[in-house]
């Protein structure tokens, strides 16, 4: 072993699971009436392990050779489901609810997606392969679900209009079903606009048929990206924006020459630049001319109708479509994510593999708890852990921060050549269930001491989670009086990463904290 990596697995914290049965995951689901229900049960501790499964509502069934749930239920209202899980070293029970409703995503997706370490080079087999290795890696067992394709996977689109994959996505039902077979579920990325950002085709204009295709393809996620519907919603903006114009200046911008749609007639693509230059010197007299106040509820319904037409044609489908939009936080779109029936929302522009990015995207979501709840929940982007450029004590950060936030968690390393520090940061359930946790609030800072961040969250059984932040240069010594947390003295301490109690203090919390790095505590009454 070199010494960088005997410096990683020297950074592993997360001890490894106990060999008696331990049930992972959300201990919340969600579906909706008569849609397809699978639910792989992840499990640690030595195999085998034999699972039973009780209080199914009507149409659901345990296929124990899957371990998976199955069916579909009419059955509306919250069922807990009990699983028992028992092998040669013990047994465990947990309680899992199954909410037959219209809630989706009741807790943040955990999955991978191809994005941040394979860009548009993707193909079938590629990612096939990462599906796999989420279960030889054990991972699925942890919860991680979700297999996302991000752009890179269309080709055009037959005579009759519909979307296929391209010459490296040769069969996208048979990648569903096989990925679906592996007790994962599948993701897909389209944008609203003629093309995708990374210049592959878009679903504008044909969204029903779309969101169809994606359903026969099997697909229970969707990431709607923006890029090329920027240009569509600018121009629709300017007539929205003119139309609030006195006649003189709006006779003014017509003036300006030919119209946009004798340019577009002319065979004058949206992308090039006599065409943005047209619209650009329009758009600057009418800006001029109107008031933020008054254009803010036509920018608002531009922004949100291609978001909504979307939104409605995956609700149209036969099958439950987590839907993620990708706008970038313009518009404050947490605050009307759910009206368009997404799931998720970016809410920054793109995360890249460093500390900087990393640092910058996730203390700025500070505030935005209030828009996040369970169904909806605010997205800093993808995770960067196990890509080149962060630390193991960076990591610690990266995980602890997006775990606090309550953010959805989607891997976006090559997960067929993780190391054992990776696979040890998105293997511990105890980080994992703060993440997870069924209350669904995200975190908020609760005080800045220089370099120092604390934040909390409050957890679905009154114990809360507190994570200390050191993103200065030095190794740090931390102390927080309970009151400085709202707490009292007489609380448990449970050090999350290192999955031990801590001697209870009566004065607060103490830690060290290394530069750059975080530490997790679930703390209350014990
Ligand atoms: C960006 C998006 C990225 C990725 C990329 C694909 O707009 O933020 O996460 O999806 O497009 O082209």
């Amino acid at each position: 072993m070199d010494l960088l990596s005997l410096q990683r697995t020297r950074a592993i914290r997360t001890p490894p699971p106990a060999a008696r049965p331990q049930i992972n995951g959300p201990r919340i689901v969600g579906v909706r009436p008569d849609s397809p229900f699978q639910y792989y049960i992840p499990v640690t501790g030595v195999r085998p392990i034999v699972l039973e499964v009780s209080e199914l509502p009507s149409g659901l069934h345990f296929n124990p050779k899957t371990a998976t749930i199955q069916g579909r239920t009419s059955e509306p209202g919250h069922h807990k489901v009990v699983i028992t899980g028992r092998n040669v070293e013990g047994q465990h029970t947990r309680e899992l609810t199954i909410v037959v409703g219209d809630g989706l995503a009741l807790t943040p997706t955990m999955g991978w997606s191809s994005w941040n370490c394979f860009n548009a080079k993707i193909d079938q087999e590629l990612i096939l392969n990462q599906a796999q290795a989420m279960v030889t890696t054990g991972l699925i067992d942890h919860g991680w679900t979700y297999i996302n394709i991000d752009d890179g996977w269309q080709g055009g689109r037959d005579a009759d209009g519909r979307i296929q994959g391209g010459a490296n996505f040769p069969d996208l039902r048979a990648l569903g079903d096989a990925i679906h077979g592996l007790g994962l579920k599948f993701g897909i990325y389209s944008s609203p606009g003629p093309k995708t950002c990374a210049g592959f085709e878009g679903s504008f204009r044909h969204e029903a048929q779309d969101a169809q295709s994606y359903a026969e393809w099997g697909v229970d996620f969707l990431k709607h990206d923006w890029c090329t519907a920027q240009i569509l919603a600018r121009v629709r903006r300017l007539g929205g924006y003119t139309a609030l114009l006195p006649d003189r200046e709006r006779a003014e911008v017509a003036a300006l020459g030919v119209e946009i749609d004798t340019l577009k007639a002319a065979g004058i693509s949206d992308q090039d630049s006599e065409f943005k230059n047209l619209l650009e010197r329009r758009l600057a007299i009418v800006l001029k001319q109107t008031t933020a106040s008054e254009r803010l509820p036509i920018d608002l319904a531009i922004e949100q109708a291609p978001y909504r037409l979307m939104g409605e044609a995956l609700r149209r489908q036969g099958r439950d479509i987590v839907y993620n939009l990708c706008n970038y936080g313009q518009w404050n779109v947490w605050q009307w994510g759910p009206q368009v029936h997404a799931h998720s929302w970016r809410t920054t522009g793109d995360i890249l593999d460093s500390w900087e990015s990393v640092e910058k995207i996730g203390f700025s979501q500070n505030g935005l708890e209030v828009w996040s709840a369970p169904g909806r929940w605010n997205d800093p982007d993808m995770l960067e852990i196990g890509n080149q450029n962060l630390t193991p004590d960076e990591c610690f950060t990266h995980m602890t921060l997006w775990c606090i936030l309550a953010a959805p968690l989607l891997i976006g390393c090559d997960l067929t050549s993780m190391d054992a520090f990776t696979l040890s940061v998105f293997s511990n359930d105890e980080v994992l269930a703060i993440n997870q946790d069924p209350l669904g609030r995200q975190g908020n800072r609760v005080f800045l001491r220089g370099q120092i961040e604390v934040w909390r969250k409050p957890l679905m059984d009154g114990m809360t989670a507190i994570a200390v932040f050191n993103r200065g240069e030095e190794v740090a010594d931390v102390d927080i009086a309970w009151a400085d947390l709202h707490l009292n003295d007489q609380v448990s301490i449970r050090d999350c990463w290192r999955q031990r109690d801590l001697p209870q203090l009566a004065a607060g919390l103490k830690t060290r904290v290394q530069a750059h790095s975080a530490e997790l505590f679930r703390v209350g009454k014990s």
